[in-house]
Parts: structure tokens; C-alpha cells; sequence
């Protein structure tokens, strides 16, 4: 059985009074058509169908070939909008699911057991519903007396009975395809001079054939949205939801509201999480580690026993052990090796430190390779940058960097050398040798224990 998605995303989205199409509004790191497009993805059994309109191109740019699109021109009704994907559907599949692009929270499994619900009922019409005390404007269902559903109003069109009625449309169908392409051209226009999708009902209705709700217990899962309100408060949800998955799976969050994890990231187990911390991109860490509190990690993989505090990650690699914190910054590149200790205010870009390297406080290291069990004293920066190009500082096994030492790239430290506090190292040390002084000058050759 062929089963294909249509999301509607042709809506200008008016009442987010923004430049940037609603749709594409970032809801815990991604835009928020992601969320209803995994969905219907994981729910039809052919590639889903995106209607747009408004900002079309950046929605297609967003997507890209996850999904086929067809375009409305004029923004018309939700029906008007479904009608739009006939040419490109209309023969080659069974069923045809619609939810619209700003219903995020809706999973998977709802549009799943929407489709069971569907097979088993013989209706061509299956829709959803939820009872809940805030209506949200969202269209209301209007049961008859034996309980069957008649019609679905919107609430502009809605008289004052109908509005008290707390069963609403949330917004998610199924229908046999070749009945849906027959009875679109039947919806009749609102007096909004709109073709609404909800008309349907009335349409199957009218055609003495029944229509089927299914309500969704979770009234969370309908959070649809239309302003920043709602935007914000599907990001709570959502997150809440991530959180949850994460403590059953063995994650300690201290305190869960304030943890922001988006849904590319993983966490092992055993690992505790303090607040204000951001876990961001696709970013992995370990297990048995301490991270937090006020620290964002973005696109990093972090190994186990690590322990990151106040500070911030990105595009970094640390393997097991490592300590960062307070303040420190990682960029991209920067790959600590396994037990390297980072203290406050240390910034790595580019680089690698190698097992052991202490670098305890306020450095700068940028398109280093440094070797195992370097200790890199208070103040030392890589002056990497001549003005036109980056260059490399290499530094070997067990060397001592003195304090605010400059390392005047392109340079090497040999293994096991020293630099005097405050040099400022323009040309290469050998190993084991003792450089001091502006521009740095060698004083000895070190004696073991020197
Ligand atoms: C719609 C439903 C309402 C339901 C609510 C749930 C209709 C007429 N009403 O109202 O019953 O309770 O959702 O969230 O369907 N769109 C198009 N083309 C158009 C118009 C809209 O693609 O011509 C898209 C929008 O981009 C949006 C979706 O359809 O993603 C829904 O449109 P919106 O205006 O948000 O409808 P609601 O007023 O929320
Ligand atoms: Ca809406």
C-alpha cells in the first residue's frame, strides 16, 4: 500500500510578524518544518510532499531533497493548497496523510495509529481531534446527537454554541487518495474567500459516507504555531521531552528546565548535567562526565570522565579525561588528547595537545600540534597570524613553556626544551635546550634533573 505525506507550508505566517518564513524559525536548533517532516517521513512509505508558497525558495533551500514540492501560488485555503499536489499524486498511491509545517510536535506514532485507525474503519476520512480547555482558535467539531461527526467550523465561522465546544481539529488526516481528489473541487468557498481543508467533513458528510475522528491524548502534541508565544512554548515541550529521553536513559539532569539539548546530540550514561547548559549540533558525550554549569557545546564529541565547567565548545574533539574550566574556549579543530587539563581562560583552535599537556591558565594555542606531557605556562600564545597567513607552532614531548611566553609562528620547540618566562621565541629551540629573553636567545644545553 502506497501511503504518501503532503505537509502544507505555503502560509505567509502573518501573525509571526517576522521576515523569516514560520516555517523556517528555529525550534531547539532546527528549522521547525524538520520536526512535522520526520514525522510524515516516518509515516508514509513514499518521499512527502511540501506545498509552499511564501518564501518558497528558502524552504526548498532548507529541505532540499528530503522532499518534493509543489508550489501554490495564491495562498487560497488549506484545501486550495492540498488541491496543488493532484497533478504530481493523483494514481500513484492509497492513502494520503495532510498535516500542516507548523505542528511540530506531533509525532510519528500519532500519524502512525492515524493510518491503523484509518485501515480499519471504512470511511474514506479519518481526522484527528483533541478535548482540551483552550480552544486556540483552532476549528471546533460539531458531533450530532447519535455522536457522529458532522462538520468541522472554523472559529471565525463558528456561532456562540460552537464555540463552547472543547473538541477541536488538530489538524492531521488520512484519506483514501482517489476519493480526496474527487471531493477537493466539491469545498465550497468560506466567507473568508478562503478553501478550507476542514470543509471536507461537511463534504463527506453531505455524501452520506462517515467520517472518523481520532482523539490524541496528549494535548501537548497539538501545540500548533501561529506567534512567538506558541513558538516558545513548543520549544519547552520539546525540550521536556529530550530531557525526559535522556534521564530514563541514565543522564542526571540537576535541573531539567534549565538544560537545552537538541535532538542531534547524544549523552552516555552515568553522566550529570548542571544547569544553563546548552548541548547543541550534533554533538556526542560520553559517559561518567561532569558537564556544566553555564557551558555550550556545539558539534563537539566529548569522551568519558571528562569534566567541562563554564565554558565553551565548538567543533572540538576531547578524548577521555580531559578538564576544562572555568572558562575556557575551544574551536574548531581543537583536539585534546586523552587526561589534558585545561584551566581558566585558555583558548584552542586548530590544534592538538597530546596526552598529559597542562595548560593551566589564560593561553592562547592556535594550528599547534603539541606533543604529550607539555606544560604550557600562564600566559603563552601562539602568535600564529603574520598579517597574511596562518602559520604552525610545533612543540615536542615533555617541553616546558615558561610563562607569557610568545611563540612566533612558524616555530618549533624540541622535545623536553624550555623557554624562559616572557620570551619571545622567533626562531626554532632544539631539544632539550634553554631559550630566553626578546627575541629569545639560547643560554645551555639542559643536564638531566637540570
Ligand atoms: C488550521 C485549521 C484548523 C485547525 C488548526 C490546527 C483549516 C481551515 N483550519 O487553522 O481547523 O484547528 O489549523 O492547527 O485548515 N497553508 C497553505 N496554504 C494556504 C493556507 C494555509 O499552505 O492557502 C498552510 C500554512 O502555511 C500552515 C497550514 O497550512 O502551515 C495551516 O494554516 P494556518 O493558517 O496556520 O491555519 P490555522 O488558522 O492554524
Ligand atoms: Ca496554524
Amino acid at each position: 500500500m502506497k501511503i504518501v505525506s503532503i505537509l502544507l507550508a505555503a502560509g505567509q505566517g502573518t501573525r509571526m510578524r517576522s521576515d523569516l518564513p514560520k516555517v523556517l524559525h528555529p525550534l531547539l536548533g532546527r528549522p521547525l518544518i524538520h520536526y512535522s517532516l520526520e514525522a510524515a517521513e516516518k509515516a508514509s512509505n513514499e518521499k512527502p510532499v511540501v506545498v509552499i508558497g511564501h518564501h518558497a525558495d528558502e524552504i526548498r533551500a532548507a529541505l532540499g531533497d528530503r522532499a518534493r514540492y509543489v508550489l501554490q501560488e495564491e495562498q487560497l485555503g488549506t484545501a486550495h493548497a492540498v488541491r496543488q499536489a493532484e497533478g504530481l499524486l493523483r494514481g500513484s498511491c492509497d492513502l494520503v496523510i495532510v498535516t500542516y509545517a507548523d505542528m511540530p510536535l506531533l509525532r510519528a506514532e500519532t500519524l502512525q495509529s492515524l493510518v491503523q485507525a484509518h485501515l480499519a474503519h471504512n470511511g474514506p476520512v479519518t481526522s484527528t481531534t483533541v478535548v482540551q480547555n483552550d480552544p486556540r482558535g483552532f476549528g471546533r467539531v460539531v458531533r450530532g446527537e447519535d455522536g457522529r461527526v458532522l462538520a468541522v467550523v472554523e472559529e471565525a465561522q463558528a456561532t456562540p454554541e460552537q464555540l463552547q465546544i472543547r473538541e477541536l481539529n488538530v489538524g492531521a488526516y488520512c484519506f483514501d487518495a482517489d476519493w480526496l481528489w474527487d471531493a477537493l473541487p466539491k469545498v465550497p468557498l468560506s466567507p473568508k474567500g478562503e478553501y478550507y481543508l476542514t470543509d471536507l467533513v461537511a463534504v463527506a458528510v453531505a455524501e452520506g459516507v462517515s467520517v472518523q475522528a481520532c482523539e490524541i491524548e496528549d494535548i501537548n502534541e497539538t501545540i500548533g504555531i501561529n506567534n512567538r508565544v506558541h513558538l516558545a512554548e513548543a520549544e519547552a515541550e520539546l525540550r521536556r521531552r529530550i530531557n525526559r529521553h535522556w534521564m530514563l536513559e541514565g543522564v542526571t539532569l540537576i535541573d531539567p528546565s534549565a538544560t537545552y539539548i537538541e535532538p542531534g546530540v547524544t549523552i552516555g550514561q552515568d553522566t550529570v548535567i548542571y544547569p544553563n547548559t546548552y548541548l547543541q549540533g550534533e554533538s556526542e558525550i560520553g559517559d561518567h562526565c561532569t558537564i556544566g554549569p553555564n557551558t555550550i557545546i556545539r558539534d563537539t564529541r566529548v569522551g568519558s570522565r571528562c569534566r567541562v565547567l563554564a565554558s565553551v565548545l565548538e567543533g572540538a574533539l576531547l578524548e577521555d579525561e580531559v578538564e576544562i574550566g572555568p572558562f575556557g574556549h575551544l574551536r574548531k579543530g581543537a583536539h585534546l588528547a586523552r587526561g589534558v587539563h585545561m584551566g581558566n581562560f585558555g583558548e584552542v583552535k586548530n590544534s592538538y595537545l597530546g596526552p598529559g599537556t597542562k595548560m593551566g591558565h589564560f593561553s592562547y594555542v592556535g594550528d599547534a600540534t603539541i606533543g604529550p606531557d607539555v606544560n604550557i605556562g600562564a600566559g603563552t600564545i601562539t602568535c600564529n597570524f603574520d598579517g597574511k597567513k596562518k602559520n604552525r607552532t610545533e612543540i615536542g614531548e615533555g617541553a616546558f613553556i615558561g610563562s607569557d611566553t610568545m611563540l612566533v609562528a612558524p616555530v618549533k620547540i624540541g622535545a623536553g626544551a624550555r623557554t624562559g618566562a616572557g620570551s619571545v621565541v622567533t626562531r626554532d629551540v632544539e631539544p632539550d635546550t634553554l631559550a630566553v629573553g626578546v627575541p629569545a636567545r639560547k643560554i645551555r644545553r639542559l643536564e638531566k634533573g637540570d
